[in-house]
């Protein structure tokens, strides 16, 4: 067999530290490598893969669409992205879509379409705040939203026009506040940054505080949508709704889309000041309708409230059962779980062993994200294995 970590160090900018694993084939919660061994994947490509890898109804939008009609540029209309864009306006709070290619590419546009609005409507207000501990992307000006300084000091110097503020503190945000502000930005559930969940009433305060002020609230929901958290966005559970929505992971279920969503007031820009050559294209749309469709007409969103109470309900038994976990949290199929100690990377290390993929959010800290599909079967068996993981780390 080849050796493809061998020639990832030679030809692949070594941005990832990769697990020693080599995946080449998937099917629901299920991944293969080269020699046939079976993983049950609760990685899920980063929340990505919302209903599993290669999902027939996703694999056949994409066949379909393949052989109908792969890309045309953005000055013709097509069928896909209208029909992918009308779906989210019916079933969200938002009123009108742009598609990208990615996070940060939504992102971007909504810090761009925030800017405009400051512009048009807030005396030239352009400065964004957003939270400490927060994740936005890898692009300069999402990295400058990005609220941890391990990805901020390599990239001097970073666009002005973003203040990041303590999480979960409406005191912070509005002492941040000033004429230059044109909007806040936050993610419902911060993912990356460690799945640190809202306290009760931030999210309505800081949507209160926005409507006192006229800025926007965007809130990024690139992790937390499309059914994550129990809801399709997780803004339906915090009784808020944003003036700006961005989305992209598990849009696709596996291909790469993403989008930002706006309200009426606040979808200001005009022709040529935004555009993308990709973005909003008939396959990616037609994946993101297969995907939202299924995700919609099949009540996804509420077996993954059934699904994600099952799991952190017995993860709060193996926190009985192991003093050594320090913490179970979570919203829906997006749990972390804590550690006294940094066992975190060797944790990962055995579950990959035994077969399961988690995937280790710090060094004391692994993160669950399986496919919304999954059910408590595949919760007992995950379980199960991690349970015998943590068994070997007591006795170390
Ligand atoms: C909340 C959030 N925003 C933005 C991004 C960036 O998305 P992408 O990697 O597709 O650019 C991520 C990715 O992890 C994310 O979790």
């Amino acid at each position: 067999m080849t050796d493809w970590p061998a020639l990832e160090s030679q030809y692949f900018m070594h941005v990832v530290e990769r697990l020693p694993l080599t995946i080449v084939r998937g099917k629901g919660a299920r991944v293969w490598d080269e020699a046939g061994k079976e993983y049950l994947d609760f990685v899920g490509g980063w929340a990505v893969n919302s209903l599993g890898h290669c999902h027939p109804a996703v694999t056949q939008a994409i066949t379909e669409q393949a052989q109908l009609l792969i890309h045309t540029s953005n000055q013709f209309y097509t069928v896909p992205q209208l029909r992918l864009a009308q779906l989210l306006v019916e079933n969200s709070c938002l009123d009108k879509v742009f598609f990208g290619n990615s996070g940060a590419e939504a992102n971007e546009a909504a810090i761009k379409l925030a800017r405009r609005y400051g512009q048009l409507k807030l005396d030239g207000a352009y400065e964004i705040i957003t939270t400490l501990g927060s994740f936005h992307g890898r692009t300069l000006a999402t990295v400058a939203a990005t609220g941890q300084e391990k990805m901020q000091k390599p990239f001097p110097p970073l666009p002005t026009g973003f203040v990041n503020v303590k999480y979960n503190s409406i005191g912070a945000i509005k002492s941040a506040t000033t004429k230059r502000t044109c909007a806040v930005m936050i993610e419902p559930v911060q993912g990356e940054g460690g799945v640190n969940l809202p306290d009760d009433g931030y999210l309505s305060e800081v949507r209160a505080w926005c409507d006192q002020k006229g800025i926007l609230l965007i809130l990024d929901e690139i992790q937390t949508g499309i059914g994550r958290t129990g809801t399709l966005f997780a803004y339906e559970q915090y009784g808020v709704e944003p003036d700006i929505m961005t989305l992209a992971k598990g849009l696709g279920s596996g291909v790469a889309i993403g989008a930002v969503l706006a309200k009426e007031k606040a979808a200001v820009f005009v022709t040529g000041e935004h555009g993308s050559t990709f973005g909003g294209n008939p396959l990616a749309c037609a994946a993101g309708y297969a995907t939202l469709k299924f995700v919609i007409d099949n009540g996804i969103p509420a077996k993954v409230r059934e699904v994600g109470e099952y799991l952190m309900q017995e993860l709060t038994k193996l926190k009985e059962k192991f003093p050594f976990i320090t913490d179970v949290r979570g919203k829906g199929l997006l749990v972390a779980v804590e550690f006294e100690n940094d066992i975190a990377p060797s944790l990962v290390m055995d579950c990959l062993e035994k077969g399961l993929l988690v995937n280790q959010l710090k060094p004391n800290a692994i993160r669950f994200m399986p496919p919304l599909v999954i059910g408590k079967k595949e919760v007992d068996e995950a379980l199960d294995i991690l349970d015998k993981t943590l068994g070997v780390e007591s006795k170390q």
